[in-house]
């Protein structure tokens, strides 16, 4: 009975594997928009496509990324510049992408821009704080998203939306885990209206990785700002500096375990944008796959279990 249980199940994951292979057609036909080009994954995922003939267009938050990302790669790769937080922005890079494409549409739609903050518990931030992040993570990807949907919708093509592990639990606080938790609920609506007019929608979930957008020298000097310029005195009294410095510690720890692999992330990209049939959601990267995802599976009260035993304790705990 074992025996025939385990053959099942290896004949589904053969069936899956050979489903997965099957790449579409005309690859070199096809247009991909992908934000947050001058860096980490939305840079070597524009370069990657360009290697593999796409047409790419990439947008950069600045025109020096833009440069720098246009001299490494073919003439097929045309860059704009694009702020996701500013409507007219957005308004004038999805003319000039409109302009590009024609008839033929956008294949496929990266929304990959996103910043992240220091983790610091709630109640050390301000709305302002939870705005600035929700505004570039969340607010942009749907903006961009509805902006650009009509021409994604005339190609029968795909959304990729960059969500992560954090987006499935909420591990610290401030807004980057609400920004990818509201990523991953947009996504699964955006994907089960989509789904009558033949676009796909894909949702990556990396874990964690060396990028710009982890910096534990930066997330230690914000850290460091928000208690010395603005905890109040009772948030001083209640956390004191013992919990600051193993807050610190943490960040720089968390810093070192980050995989250097980028490519774990943009293949799940480029599979999802060239395969038959993508994947709902990818996780990437060993972490993802082996601690985070398992941990959104458990219950509650274990997840904080686990939270609460790996945590800074502030000092005046009852
Ligand atoms: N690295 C990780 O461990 C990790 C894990 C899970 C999810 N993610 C997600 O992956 C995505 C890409 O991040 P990354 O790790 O590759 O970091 P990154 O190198 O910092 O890339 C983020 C990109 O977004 C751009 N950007 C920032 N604000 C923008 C804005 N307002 N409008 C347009 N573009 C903007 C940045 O431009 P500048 O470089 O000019 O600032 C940069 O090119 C993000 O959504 C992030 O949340 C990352």
């Amino acid at each position: 009975m074992w025996l025939y249980l385990a053959a099942l199940v290896g004949l589904c994951y053969l069936l899956r594997w050979y489903r997965e292979r099957q790449v579409v057609s005309h690859l070199p036909d096809k247009f991909v928009f992908i934000t947050g080009c001058d860096s980490g994954f939305g840079n070597l995922l524009a370069r990657q496509l360009d290697m593999r003939g796409l047409k790419v267009l990439a947008a950069c938050l600045t025109e020096k990324g833009a440069k720098e990302l246009r001299a490494q790669t073919s003439d097929r790769l045309q860059t704009v510049t694009l702020d996701v937080t500013k409507t007219e922005s957005i308004t004038a890079a999805a003319q000039w992408v409109k302009e590009r494409v024609g008839d033929r549409g956008l294949w496929g739609l990266v929304n990959n821009a996103g910043i992240a903050q220091a983790s610091t518990p709630n109640e050390w931030l301000t709305k302002q704080d939870f705005v600035d992040i929700l505004n570039v993570n969340l607010l942009g990807v749907i903006e961009v998203t509805l902006s650009l949907l009509p021409l994604v919708r005339k190609a029968r093509g795909r959304v990729v939306n960059v969500s992560s592990v954090m987006g499935r639990v909420s591990l610290f606080g401030g807004g980057y885990c609400i920004s990818k938790y509201g990523v991953e609920a947009f996504s699964d609506s955006l994907r089960r209206e989509l789904s009558y007019f033949g676009v796909k929608v894909a949702i990556i979930e990396p874990g964690f990785f060396k990028t710009t957008v982890i910096n534990s020298e930066i997330f230690v000097q914000n850290l460091k700002e928000l208690w010395d310029r603005r905890a109040s005195s009772e948030v001083k009294q209640i956390y004191d500096e013992k919990f600051v410095a193993s807050y610190m510690k943490t960040i720089k720890l968390k810093e070192q375990k980050c995989s250097q692999d980028l490519s774990l992330v943009t293949n799940c990209m480029e599979h999802a944008l060239t395969a038959c049939h993508p994947r709902t959601r990818y996780s990437a990267g060993w972490d993802a796959k082996l601690f985070y995802l398992p941990m959104s599976y458990l219950p509650t009260f274990l997840v904080d279990a686990i939270v609460y035993w790996n945590s800074p304790r502030p000092a005046k705990v009852l």
